[in-house]
Parts: C-alpha cells; structure tokens; sequence
C-alpha cells in the first residue's frame, strides 16, 4: 500500500487526493456542488449532493491511483461549522446544510449577548458568540424543522458537521463521530475537558441524544464499509479544514502561524498546550487531538475571514466580470491601484476583528474613472486587507511581533495577491511548494495514526519553499492603506441591523 487518501470536503467543492509516502500529489478529482441563497443572508447546502460529489471524486481518485488495494489509510477534511441534523434510521438529512457563512441566527446571537453570556462562552470555548458557529444553527433547526426537536430528543436524529457526515456515510450509518478539532467550532464543546458541555448545551437547548462521539484527529476512528469503495479502508485522521492546514504546514511548534486562502481566509497560529485567550477577538480552537485520550489537545489562536475566494467567486459568478476565476489576477494588474475604490466583502458579515453579522457588502470611493479592473483588484486586495486586520490582532495576542506568513490553499497560487499581503503585513509571505495544504494535513494525521509514516520528523523535512514574497511598501504608506481600509469597513457595519 502506497498512498494516503485524503478526503477534502470544501465550501464549494468536494476533492479527493492521493499523496505518496514523499507528500506528493498522485491523483486529485475534484467537484463543484450547489449553493443554495433561499433568502438574503443565507447559505444553504444538499447534504446528498455533498455526499454523491465526495463518494465521486473518491472513486476517482483511487481508480486513477491504481485501486483500493494501493491505499493504506483514508483521513477526511472539512468545511467547518456547516450543521447537518439527519434521520439516524434512514440516513435522510431532515433539512438542508445551514452553512458556516449562513447569518440566519445573527438576531439570537445578539440575545445572547445582551443577556450576558459572552464571557462564559469565550471561557468554556474559545468562541466569541457569532452566527458563524454551529450551536445557533443547531438550535435553529431543532426549532424550525417540523417535529426535529421531539425526534431530536427521543434519539431518532443526530447532529454532525460535515465530517460526521462523510464518516456516517462511508461507514454505512454504523459510526456517529466527530474529531475535538470540528467540536471546538459549534459552541457547545469545553477546550479544557474536551469534551460536550452540559451547560452549554442547556444554554443553546441542545439534547445529548443528537451529539456524536468526540474522537481523536490521529487515531483509527472506523473502517468504511466495504461496498462504499470497493473494500473496507480505515479512517485514521479527521480535522477540520484550517486545523489540517495547519498541520500540514507543519506549524507544530508554538508561534508557527499560517493562512489559508480558500472560500474564506483562515489563519491560525499554534500555541502548544496552553489555552490562550484572546485579547483581541480572535478564537481560542482546538488545533488536534492526539491519541491519548480527551484532554491530549494542541491549541491554536485563529482569525477567521468569511470571504477570500468567494469574492472572486462572486466576481465571477454574481457581477459576471470575468469568466473564470484565474482571470482576475490579469484584470486587477491592468491597472497600477484601486483608483482610492474599496470593496468591503461582507457578504456574509464579517468576521475577525469585526465580528458583525449584521454588516453587508459595500463598495466605496467610485468615480465615472473607475473600471472593471478596479474593481478586480479591490477585491484582491480585500482579501489581503482583511487578512491583515487579523495578523495585526495575532500579533497582539502573541506579544512578539510575528516575523513571517505560511500561505496556502488556491489563491495563494495568485502572486499578485501574495504580493498584497506581504505589502500590507510587512513581513515576508512564504508559500511551500505543496499548497494542497489541507488535504495534505488530513493524510498525515491518518498516516501517522496508521504507521504509513514513522514520526513527525520524517514528514518535516518535505515541507519545502517554493517562493518568499518580500513586503515592498514604507511603513508609511502601509500604515495609510490600513487605515484607509477600516475607514471602508466602518461603512459596511451594521447594515442589516
Ligand atoms: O470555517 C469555515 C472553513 O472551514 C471553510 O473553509 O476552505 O471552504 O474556505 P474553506
């Protein structure tokens, strides 16, 4: 057996890899799914379509791998947060996926707020109380599915993210699991016990019954079933998407900070054992558990932005400005700047340090001079822009001043936009010659997990530079865009309110 399999279950696509023993790339399928807008502000998948794209593009990649027989272990990676409640019986979802970028409970998150609960939340769980998480949007759809919270309760439904999800499903419905990396992002998980937490669970008025089993990231969590690819694998490794970018960037160490650009802008910094709390509305998370029980924790502070390639995405699929996604890094070079035009890609609120999820896309500063490539590089540097506003808030809660950024995920391919964000952080970008980050995480916490590698060490040594952007702006001009830039986000706040 030759190959891990690494399942990696995006916002906007399903993707399976094959990586050899050198953390290569074998094989990659990959399959774009729906997104569903029923109504302003909300974001919806089919947790069906979800699954047939993943079980497709798994067969896929095995078939162009060799077979089954070549794979030794299979680890699955995640959107985090997206909330699925399904029928344990019949393995029908009951409802569609509410989806991480959904603001549907942005008004019960205020109540909860108003009613005093934030400290006790942040302390049980890292989490600032937002929309974004799962606990509000379970609650939503126990309140609103007809008959879920009766059925809920009498231990007929379950609740997972969308790793549970694929593990019930490769399973055949035998196994109701998540890891401690996926728990640590719905609100209702304590970071010191590791484990479900009754009072938040009375607080969100979630029943036990749904919950499923908290496992490691790195152990062997089950065998799928043997007629969902052709033969039984095991399932060693399961993290969501940003926690298995990080270890795939090998960020081991404490200090060691990386950012992902895909759907949105992730960037999460280790900080070991130690529960750090932020001081500047960033996220205490679980980075990965390890094999030695609930409290064997590695912790990570992370800043999340909710809209980095879907901004392009929206570029192109919403405004129609271009026709594929690439295209915009050629539109955006067209002109040397924005022309003072700022595009505030709040389209689903905003996250780190904002946290609004009554705030709304705005674009501001146009004249009749302003053109489409304007507008294409506004938004690349949006993402970059926001991405800084959270490197600025780590850096405080580090209290050393990072030195360097990993990059990762597709954008970060686009060299114009790594340029930007090296321009408005200040210090180098540093991008690695695999940026299949994620997928590759999940393949070394199921390799290690299966013996498929010996120890860390032997996989750190593959992780290799392929290119350092080095900041080119005076501390002057960058200190102006920065401000510039909040000065726009001040405007996108509170739309909705
Ligand atoms: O928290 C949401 C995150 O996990 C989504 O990741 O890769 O789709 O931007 P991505």
């Amino acid at each position: 057996m030759r190959y891990v399999l690494a399942l990696d279950q995006g916002t906007t696509s399903s993707r399976a890899i094959v990586f050899d023993a050198a953390g290569q790339v074998v094989t990659l399928a990959q399959r774009e799914f729906a997104q569903i807008f029923p109504q302003p502000g909300w974001v919806e998948h089919d947790a069906r379509e979800i699954w047939a794209t993943q079980h497709a593009v798994a067969l896929e990649a095995i078939e162009k791998a060799g077979g089954a027989a070549t794979i030794a272990a299979i680890g699955i990676t995640n959107q985090r947060e997206t909330t699925l409640l399904w029928d344990r019986a019949t393995g029908e979802p009951v409802a569609n996926a509410i989806v991480w970028q959904d603001r549907r409970t942005a008004t019960r998150c205020d109540e909860l707020r108003a009613r005093g609960h934030a400290a006790r939340v942040q302390q049980k769980t890292g989490l600032v109380i937002d929309a974004y998480f799962a606990g509000t949007k379970l609650e939503w759809l126990l309140d609103n599915v007809p008959g879920a919270r009766a059925r809920a309760e009498a231990g007929e439904l379950a609740f997972g993210t969308i790793d549970s999800w694929l593990v019930w499903k490769l399973t055949g419905g035998r196994v109701h699991a998540t890891d401690a990396s996926n728990a640590s992002r719905t609100m209702l998980f304590n970071l010191r016990t590791g484990a479900w937490d009754d009072e938040l669970l009375k607080l969100l008025r979630v029943p036990r019954a749904v919950l499923p089993e908290v496992v490691a990231s790195s152990g062997l969590v089950a065998t799928t079933d043997a007629t969902v690819l052709g033969t039984e694998l095991p399932i060693a490794g399961i993290a969501g998407d940003q926690q298995a970018a990080t270890f795939g960037q090998t960020c081991w160490s404490p200090g060691m900070a990386k950012n992902t650009y895909g759907t949105g802008c992730f960037m999460l910094m280790n900080t070991g054992g130690q529960r750090v709390t932020s001081r500047n509305r960033l996220l205490t998370t679980v980075g990965w558990r390890g094999p030695d029980g609930p409290t064997n924790l590695a912790y990570c502070l992370e800043g999340s932005v909710f809209m980095a390639g879907a901004t392009v995405q929206w570029l192109r699929d919403g405004l129609q400005l271009i026709q594929s996604a690439p295209e915009v890094e050629s539109l955006a070079a067209q002109v040397e700047d924005t022309g003072d035009v700022y595009l505030v890609p709040a389209f689903a609120g905003l996250g780190t340090p904002d946290w609004d999820g009554h705030a709304r896309g705005t674009l501001v500063g146009m004249t009749r001079g302003t053109s489409r490539a304007h507008i294409a590089r506004a938004a690349l540097e949006a993402i970059a822009l926001q991405s800084a506003d959270v490197f600025a808030a780590m850096s405080r809660d580090a209290g050393i001043p990072l030195t360097e950024l990993r990059v990762d995920g597709g954008a970060s391919r686009n060299n114009l936009l790594m340029q930007m964000q090296a321009d408005f952080l200040g210090v180098p970008v540093v991008r690695p010659q695999v940026t299949e980050t994620t997928a590759l995480g999940a393949a070394y916490l199921a390799g290690l997990a299966t013996g498929f590698w010996a120890d860390p060490a032997e996989i750190g040594r593959q992780w290799k530079v392929d290119r350092r952007f080095e900041p080119r702006l005076s501390e002057r001009e960058r200190v102006a865009k920065l401000a510039r830039w909040r000065e726009a986000v001040e405007r996108a706040k509170g739309w909705t309110r």
